[in-house]
């Protein structure tokens, strides 16, 4: 058990877990990994906003690409594992590859070997490892943990049984299971078993030998003796019932449903009691929780409610502002450390010149808009975010917000804004830039003139530097519609300061 005095971790990474754990994470420092990478599907995902005018379908954007392909990343990431000090592992990359050739699988299990390869360096010896995958790849994945956290320490492969709506299919049974390997890092590794309700009646019906009933009629059963025990025991039913019921390794939970109230529509959001019951099995309170590809942030949030500390890192910005907003939603109060993300001009501009797209969501998020479209589908309409609004207590109207992180913005880009606007039906335009805009866009901006509430009037195309938003400006526009975004359930109390 972590002391209470401990200064908390609570860290949030924008980048790629791989620079992340081999730059900032320390040798033996968490108590508990759980990853979920993307599957290997070769599915892109779509991140569903719920728009407050019912655009649902047009406001999806392209969160990320779970394709891998083999190239020069997988032969560097080989290559890396080959020269590292676990010969296990190399020894058995090196044979897969002579079995998969450089196919996108390959490409995949080498991408894996070597995060997994820095998740065992930064395990503690009492630390468990829980790799959340489907059967298209868990038995490469196994075969991969084997080798680096060796066979003695499997602990199960537990099935996650979200069976529902099956369907009658040619070929095959219905696929409704997903598969965790869980692997100790060594035998000292903390496992508390979670525990189930049972009654009289189950614990009757599950042995059929004879009840024993002595003199104040208590009733005694033969029991297994348990871990170490070969022979069973007579137990009282009533301490039976006192202890609760050891599970399996088979978990029925439903998925996040479309209807779910926890559903923040992050397509591959996991559900809040999986990763509840991971973390109170294999850490402590007070312990570190780790999830290099946390997506929504549900490990986050459940490390959070079950007062163990953590780190979140996702490579992309969209998942990062995603799990901001729910946990100050979720937590009031909570505090935390954001890296990766800029936090002046020079770490805008650097982001804005490795990657366009994610520099868009970044600047979006600190104006409250909704991503519009991704990497193909926002490309031509000219939309980079939408910014819904209350124009009154009832209507919900949206401001069109276009994102320049280039060296060169002209007048035509508020000329091409204020077409947008109007082709759209919405009220408003808001333009960021990272460069200072010239005279004659400041004067487009102030030739369109004025969006007329009944509350006010607010400019109808409006200019923002990136420097503008550090400082704390924001456009000026009636109250936004945070009903634009799924939010979390409140945990209810104030989060600052408590004991773990
Ligand atoms: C399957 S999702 C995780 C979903 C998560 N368990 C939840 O409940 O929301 C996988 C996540 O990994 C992220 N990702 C993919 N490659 C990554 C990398 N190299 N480093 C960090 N994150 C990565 C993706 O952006 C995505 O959010």
């Amino acid at each position: 058990m972590v002391p209470l005095t401990e200064v908390r971790v609570n860290k949030l990474y924008y980048g790629d877990n791989l620079t992340v754990l081999r730059n900032e994470v320390e040798r033996e420092s968490v108590d508990l990994v759980y990853l979920d990478p993307p599957f290997n599907s070769k599915a892109s995902y779509n991140l569903l906003f719920k728009s407050p005018t019912g655009e649902q379908s047009a406001a999806q954007t392209e969160a990320f690409d779970d394709t891998w392909h083999w190239g020069d990343e997988s032969e560097h990431a080989f290559d890396e594992v080959m020269r590292g000090s676990n010969a296990q592992a190399s020894e058995l990359l090196r044979s897969l590859r002579a079995f998969l050739k450089e196919n996108d699988l390959m490409a995949y299990l080498c991408m894996m070997a070597i995060r997994l390869v820095e998740l065992h360096r930064v395990l503690k010896p009492t630390g468990s490892i829980y790799l959340h995958c489907d059967p298209t790849a868990s038995h490469y994945l196994k075969i991969l943990l084997d080798s680096i956290f060796g066979t003695r320490n499997f602990r199960n492969e537990v099935v996650w049984d979200y069976s529902f709506r099956l369907m009658d299919l040619p070929h095959f049974f219905n696929r409704k299971h997903d598969i965790l390997l869980f692997y100790a890092k060594s035998k000292e590794a903390i496992f508390n078993m979670p525990k189930t309700e049972w009654t009289r009646d189950d614990i009757v019906r599950t042995r059929k030998q004879e009840i024993h009933t002595d003199a104040d009629g208590e009733e005694w059963i033969w029991m297994p003796g348990g871990k170490g025990h070969s022979k069973n025991k007579l137990k009282k039913i009533s301490d039976i019932i006192a202890e609760g019921k050891a599970i399996s390794d088979v978990w029925q939970m439903p998925i996040v449903s479309s209807s779910a109230k926890e559903r923040l529509g992050y397509p591959t959001q996991k559900p809040q009691a999986l990763l509840e019951r991971i973390v109170e099995s294999s850490s402590d309170r007070g312990g570190i929780v780790l999830d290099p590809f946390c997506g929504c942030g549900t490990t986050i949030h459940a490390a959070q409610k079950l007062r163990r500390q953590w780190i979140g890192i996702d490579i992309t910005h969209l998942a990062i502002s995603l799990i901001e907003k729910r946990l100050k939603r979720a937590f009031p109060g909570i505090k935390y450390d954001v890296h990766g993300t800029p936090t002046d001009l020079e770490g805008a501009r650097d982001l804005a010149m490795r990657s366009k797209y994610q520099f868009q969501w970044w600047a979006g998020s600190l104006v409250d808009a909704v991503p519009y479209g991704g990497k193909k589908k926002g490309a031509d309409s000219g939309i980079d975010g939408l910014i819904y609004f209350k124009a009154d207590s009832k209507t919900t109207e949206k401001a069109i917000l276009s994102v320049k992180g280039g060296d060169n913005v002209t007048v035509a880009m508020i000329r091409d804004l204020g077409h947008v606007v109007d082709r759209e039906n919405a009220k408003m335009g808001v333009f960021i830039t990272l460069t200072e805009p010239t005279g004659p866009m400041k004067t487009e901006a102030i030739k369109a003139g004025y969006y007329k509430t009944p509350y006010g009037s607010y400019p109808k195309l409006q200019i923002l530097t990136i420097a503008d938003l550090f400082a704390g400006r924001q456009p000026k526009m009636p109250a936004i519609d945070q009903s634009a975004f799924k939010q979390a359930e409140s945990e209810g109390g104030d989060q600052d300061d408590l004991p773990f």
